[in-house]
């Protein structure tokens, strides 16, 4: 078998069409353009790209954004002040705070400073409760993201082995979440693995859908994985390449490759997942600024 490739840019560029005719009629009908403030604490070059692509894609459907870059010596104090100007600042409609945050600084206290009103990474305690009891809420992007790509190419989840590998708040965690709950893009049976799983093979070969967030380059090879597997790899590794011209290449968390023979369907890195979760952050900003999910 040779595996069909899940297009994220080619579904992600669709999603931003109907998102830029939704953001259209928004304003045409007498509103103000979506607002996004990003806040960059430091200067991590991976942080500085992914903004760039946030602020880029925002800009191509309308959404405007400002950037506000912050000092790595910044106290959790003075952060959770400037949020706090934002939060109460009605132009502003989505607040993302890019991670990871200087180790002296509590992610988990800055994103609960965040109004869950305006909270579009979905990260929030707010939203993630709402997320596990199946009530209206801002949708971690990745994770919201690989739903779509699977209504797109009608991969169907219900009543599927579903086993996500990683747990963390962004991707594996929530996405764990959204598979098995009993709503239209759920209905999975899920498997979390981490790295306290004592032998992940005995989980990955029995996948029907194989969730691949853990950020480890070739974690996840051919013989770990049975024929017919889809595979959603959402590793996004820089490693080193002198052939080009930054010095290295992105990779993904599994064996391309390998699995390309075995899989029925597969995400490319890049290419695939990231793409994205850049549409599903605009898709939550504008869903802010219409009140969709929390009304006055
Ligand atoms: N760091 C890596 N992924 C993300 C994301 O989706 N949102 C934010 N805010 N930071 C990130």
């Amino acid at each position: 078998m040779t595996s069909q490739i899940i297009d994220g840019k080619k579904v992600a560029k669709l999603t931003r069409d109907q998102i830029r005719e939704d953001v259209e009629n928004w304003v045409s009908q007498g509103n103000r353009a979506p607002f996004l403030q990003v806040l960059q604490i430091g200067t991590d070059p991976a942080s500085s790209t992914y903004i760039r692509a946030k602020t880029r894609a925002c800009a191509d459907v309308g959404i405007e954004t400002g950037t506000k870059h912050l000092p790595d010596t910044m106290s959790a104090k003075d952060l959770k002040h400037e949020i706090h100007k934002i939060n109460t600042d009605d132009s502003v409609d989505g607040i993302l705070v890019q991670l990871p945050l200087p180790s002296h600084l509590s992610s988990h206290d800055v994103i609960e400073s965040i109004d869950y009103r305006k909270d579009v990474d979905g990260f929030h305690p707010m939203n993630v409760g709402r997320l596990a009891v199946d009530q209206p809420t801002f949708k971690s992007c990745t994770p919201a993201g690989i739903l779509e790509l699977f209504k797109h190419y009608s991969i169907q989840v219900k009543s599927k082995h579903a086993v996500v590998v990683g747990a963390s708040n962004i991707v594996g965690s929530p996405m764990a979440i959204m598979l098995s709950r009993e709503n239209s893009s759920g209905k999975a049976t899920t498997t979390i693995c981490h790295k306290y799983t004592k032998d992940i093979t005995r989980h990955t070969i029995d996948a029907d859908i194989l969730i691949v967030a853990a950020g480890q380059p070739g974690l996840i090879k051919a013989e770990m994985v049975k024929e017919g597997v889809v595979i959603i790899d959402v590793g996004i590794n820089r490693v080193a390449d002198e052939t080009t011209e930054k010095g290295y290449k992105l990779v993904g968390d599994c064996d391309f490759e390998g699995l390309r023979e075995k899989a029925s369907w597969i995400t490319p890195v890049p290419g695939g997942v990231g793409p994205m979760t850049v549409a599903m952050l605009m898709k939550n900003t504008l869903l802010a600024a219409k009140k969709s999910i929390y009304p006055d």
